[in-house]
């Protein structure tokens, strides 16, 4: 069977020049990232690097290693006038006539690299539309106007999921000529829900809302909602949301009232818009209690948020439970 290679769709696709060759950037760099992973220990690579970010968590080698060389791949590309990315403190200025501001979080899912289980990155692609020299500022755009936003999933095999505005596609990577071919086009999210995806240990600190909602869930059949669900927490937002795109339902990472002073542990920036855009495109909602994610207009680069995503009617009933 023959099929589509990520750069013939993404012309088929009419996606412009300068955008595809963000894209392609970042699907070549993801190979390099993909065996880095696979070698795991043999390589060293492993383990802590015994630095913290600025979001005051601990970085893995692999963490690094990831945001290195994705900054080099984009900064190499004329079409990147700047960077931001979750384990830098500040946004990187790259090609003055560049068209594109890059937002990436290198590896998500960090705490999964020692046991070998999923990580990703996770990207967003804005339009520049600011002055000559490139600002925080010019970053701080609803998701909404993102031109393409996506990831790549380091799994059993190794997945770029994309969209740039017209529907959500998946690649999996042809691991003997190190290219992307298309797998899955149209994802489409079913309305109905029947699975769920929190991390249960932290819901003494939820908000009324959600714990009403989760306690509502958990009665199953016998319960106000009439029927069981199940539940998957991978710990890493690339896979569980993966797995909403392949077979829907619900992922939420609430605010909770250890650090009330942060919205959430999930980035606006570099996870909620990104994810949001492709689930948007695959039919699905994306909400904080207070009103859609892609419409907030952003105030910093490392801004948090809380999140629920997924099946469009599942969305709506947990927000609900928020807002009575
Ligand atoms: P990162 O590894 O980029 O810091 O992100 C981890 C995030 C997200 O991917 C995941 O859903 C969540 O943290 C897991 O949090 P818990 O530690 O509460 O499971
Ligand atoms: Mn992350
Ligand atoms: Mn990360």
């Amino acid at each position: 069977m023959s099929r589509t290679a990520l750069p013939e769709f993404l012309s088929n696709a009419a996606v412009p020049n300068e955008l595809q060759s963000v894209i392609l950037g970042l699907a070549e760099v993801s190979v390099t990232i993909s065996q880095a992973l696979a070698k795991g220990a043999l390589a060293g690579v492993l383990g802590a690097a015994g630095a913290e970010n600025v979001q005051g968590e601990d970085q893995k080698k692999l963490d690094v290693i990831a945001n290195d060389l994705i900054k080099e791949a984009l900064a190499a590309l004329p079409a990147v006038r700047g960077l931001a990315s979750e384990e830098e403190p500040d946004v990187l200025a790259c090609h003055t006539d560049g068209q594109y501001l890059v937002t990436f979080d290198p590896l998500d899912g960090s705490s999964n690299i020692d046991i070998n289980s999923m990580v990703g990155t996770i990207f967003s692609v804005l339009p520049h539309t600011g002055s000559a020299a490139v600002t925080e500022q010019d970053f701080l755009q609803p998701g909404r106007q993102q031109a393409a936003a996506g990831y790549i999933l380091y799994g059993p095999s190794v997945m770029l999921v994309l969209s740039t505005g017209n529907g959500v596609a998946m690649f999996t990577l042809d691991q003997d000529q190190n290219r992307y071919l298309l797998t899955e086009a149209d994802i489409s999210i079913p309305v109905e829900a029947k699975e769920f995806s929190i991390n249960m240990s932290n819901q003494r600190h939820w908000v009324a809302g959600m714990q009403h909602y989760i306690s509502d869930l958990l009665l199953g059949k016998e319960g106000p909602r009439g029927k069981d669900f199940n539940m998957r927490w991978v710990a890493a937002m690339v896979a569980d949301v993966h797995r909403i795109l392949c077979r829907g339902g619900l992922f939420t990472y609430p605010w909770d009232s250890r650090k009330p002073e942060q919205a959430g542990k999930l980035r606006l920036m570099y996870e909620a818009n990104p994810m949001g855009f492709l689930v948007e495109q695959a039919g699905g909602e994306v909400w904080t209690p207070e009103g859609k994610i892609l419409d907030i207009q952003p105030e910093h680069i490392h801004q948090r948020v809380p999140v629920i995503l997924g099946a469009a009617s599942e969305v709506k009933i947990c927000v609900d439970y928020h807002q009575r």
